[in-house]
């Protein structure tokens, strides 16, 4: 539209003139109205759809306290935990910055996986909205190693050993494992040249990548528009005469402003109790070996990875060697993180919500929680926590043995969606939301 026939910004508000002299110039109305003001979401939004604003939140927060972090870390092998001590000890708020973004990693997590959860719940992978489950799962990859970079900066035990047995798994590849391994530390074992490139990746490359992968996420979203909790389409509905939106659509503002707010400050209120109080959380948030400087002639007892990587950890544990190679069980790692990609052509179902899913879909995903929270726990123990069978098992440790039944049973929920997703009794779809 140019410039002229641009509409004046009208209502209270002192700042109307300048927000007219930007909008006749800048399509600034024009991308808040599309990308918010005037989009349209479904009546019936519940506690599931708080997580996406919420990741997005937590996403700023990340990148505004890690530029803060980096004006005092030293990616420097021999500086690098002293650094940390200093901006804990020294630096004016540099405590607090710093438990904020060490909180605000697990918070990340904790959203992030409340919001997939949300999309098995409902259905959101299902057609039209495949490419936004794409989007979501690449920014899940990222936001993994984006973790895992992030997690040697603090160049403690578990930081160093941590990422010395991930980048030793690379080196199960069959032939070119061990130059890959090598190419990945930048040297023969996790060394200053490591850290220095995972510095690079943590504060740039990676976050870079995430910021655009979220656009794209959105883009898709507005594209083609959200699912909810009755897994109905708004946009097949019959207008409203009265106001133009479909039946059961609403704007996002102020409905949603108001609604996400809300989640915001709940949100807020949580994440302050646990960085003032409990910044550790028992070891599950900062590990207690991180809190000694990185001895690379001293291997810790009992090596685990942070909760949210543990599920896959149990996986890759519970896979047996072959000829003294751990590949299956890195493939087995790799595929189950994979698999979650295939989600919108794995379930052919006639309804996209649970809520009208039949009986075997609803047990299946049920199983499937429980199976990840399992091997999630397993995966932060070491495996002879529940000690060993008799010898007539041979004696092997009970864990292990768990760990690979929880293993089973991840992958048939993908491998057998296709069948029992058919075959399945579902109720159906209603015509207009139900709330
Ligand atoms: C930085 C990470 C992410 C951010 C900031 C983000 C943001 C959002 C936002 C704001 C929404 C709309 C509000 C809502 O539905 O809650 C949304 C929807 C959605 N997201 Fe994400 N997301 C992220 C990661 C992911 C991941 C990892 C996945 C899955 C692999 C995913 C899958 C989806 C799906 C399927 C929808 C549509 C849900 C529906 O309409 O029912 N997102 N996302």
């Amino acid at each position: 539209m140019a410039a002229a026939e641009k509409q004046p910004v009208t209502g209270a508000g002192p700042l109307n003139g300048l927000l007219t002299w930007v909008d006749a110039r800048f399509p600034l109305i024009k991308m808040w109205e599309e990308q918010w003001g005037k989009y349209v979401a479904p009546k019936n939004f519940n506690f599931w759809y708080y997580f996406g604003s919420l990741s997005a939140f937590v996403l700023v927060l990340q990148i505004l306290t890690g530029i803060f972090l980096t004006m005092n870390y030293k990616p420097d092998a021999a500086h690098a935990f002293a650094s940390v001590e200093y901006i804990m000890r020294d630096v004016w708020g540099g405590w607090i910055i710093r438990y904020m973004h060490s909180t605000g990693a697990s918070a990340f997590f904790i959203c992030i996986y409340l919001h997939m959860f949300r999309g098995l719940l409902y259905g959101s992978y299902r057609k039209p909205r495949e490419l936004l489950w794409i989007f979501g799962m690449l920014i899940y990859l990222c936001l993994m190693a984006e973790a895992f970079f992030g997690y040697l900066l603090p160049w403690g035990q578990m930081s160093y050993w941590g990422a010395q047995v991930i980048v030793n798994l690379f080196g199960a590849v069959p032939f070119i494992g061990e130059d890959l391994s090598i190419w990945i530390r930048g040297d023969y074992v996790v060394s200053d040249a490591t850290l220095n490139r995972f510095f690079a990746f943590h504060v740039i490359a990676i976050p870079l990548v995430l910021l655009g992968l979220v656009a794209a996420h959105l883009a898709a979203l507005h594209e083609v528009g959200s699912n909810n909790p009755d897994g109905v389409e708004i946009k097949k509905q019959p207008k409203d005469p009265q106001t133009g939106l479909p039946l059961d659509g609403i704007y996002s503002h102020p409905y949603y402003t108001v609604k996400d707010a809300l989640g915001v400050v709940v949100f807020l209120i949580v994440f302050s109790v646990i960085m003032f109080f409990l910044p550790e959380m028992g070891g599950y948030f900062l590990e207690y070996n991180n809190f000694i400087p990185a001895d690379p002639l001293n291997t810790p007892q009992h090596i685990a990875p942070v909760w949210y990587f543990t599920p896959f950890y149990s996986i890759l544990r519970a896979i047996p060697p072959l000829f003294n190679s751990q590949f299956p069980g890195v493939l087995a790692m790799g595929a189950s993180t994979m698999i979650l990609f295939l989600m919108p052509w794995l379930d052919r179902s006639p309804v996209k919500s649970v809520r009208y899913k039949g009986p075997v879909f609803k047990t299946a995903l049920a199983l499937f929680v429980i199976v990840f929270l399992l091997l999630g726990y397993l995966g932060t123990e070491p495996t002879n926590v529940w000690g060993q069978f008799g010898a007539w098992l041979g004696n092997a440790d009970r864990a292990t043995v768990v760990a690979r039944i929880c293993t089973a049973i991840y992958f048939l929920f993908f491998i057998l969606m296709p069948w029992y997703s058919k075959i399945d009794q579902c109720k159906p779809e209603p015509a207009r939301l139900t709330w």
